[in-house]
């Protein structure tokens, strides 16, 4: 499985420092969470801490835009240095149209999905998405309790991308440990994002390279 640690539990004060911690690490991939303050109760950052992150970083940026309107902004991710680019299916009354600009722009296109969202809402588009980002906690805060129904939603979505053969990624978002982390592999989910698990362990490098070895 690729792992992708979570920068919004960084330390922001050091965060070049962080983002080098993830170079050398075993992260495949830097997971970034941005969020408006009106699709999520909380606000984290934007545009200016992508470009900074992007001058440092040497892996791929998984952007996981928490916002509404998301499709007046992605041009802007991408040149802020996004690789991947999740919008919420929550978020989009156009999804499809959104999936291909994404795409246009050059990046890889992402549908992020809230736990209530049913993962049947994704047929009519998954041959168009790139990576399924599932959250498996609400979306808006780090180091929230894992929701078990999500080995099920993996195990749903798995045979959808199957039965329209994609080449989907399933990403599991909130609440990621060692001790789920078996079990979501076991279901069928290809990326881990990991925030609190990561940054609060005493060596967030080792935690990174136990998860890898999962
Ligand atoms: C939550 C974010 C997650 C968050 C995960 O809204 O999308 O990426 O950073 O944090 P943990 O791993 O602490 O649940
Ligand atoms: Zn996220």
């Amino acid at each position: 499985m690729l792992i992708a640690p979570s920068l919004l539990s960084a330390d922001f004060g050091n965060l070049e420092r962080d983002v080098l911690m993830l170079n050398h690490s075993e992260a495949d991939w830097l997971h970034i969470d941005v969020m408006d303050g009106v699709f999520v109760p909380n606000i984290s950052f934007g545009l200016p801490v992508c470009q900074a992150i992007q001058k440092t970083a040497k892996k791929p940026m998984d952007v996981h835009l928490m916002i509404v309107k998301p499709e007046n902004y992605v041009a802007a991710f991408k040149d802020a240095g996004a690789d991947y680019i999740s919008v919420h299916y929550e978020a989009c009354t156009h999804l499809h149209r959104t999936l291909q600009q994404i795409k246009q722009l050059g990046c890889k296109a992402g549908v992020a999905i809230n736990p209530h969202t049913p993962v049947s809402l994704l047929e009519e588009v998954i041959e168009h998405t790139d990576l399924v980002c599932m959250m498996s906690v609400n979306p808006g805060f780090g180091g929230q309790k894992f929701i078990e129904r999500t080995y099920k939603k993996i195990e749903q979505l798995k045979e959808i991308i199957i039965r329209n053969s994609a080449d989907t990624l399933i990403e599991i978002d909130g609440g990621v440990n060692l001790h789920n982390a078996p079990l979501l592999k076991a279901a069928g989910a290809d990326v881990l994002v990991a925030g609190s698990f990561v940054f609060g362990a005493a060596s967030p490098k080792d935690t990174i390279a136990a998860l890898k070895k999962v």
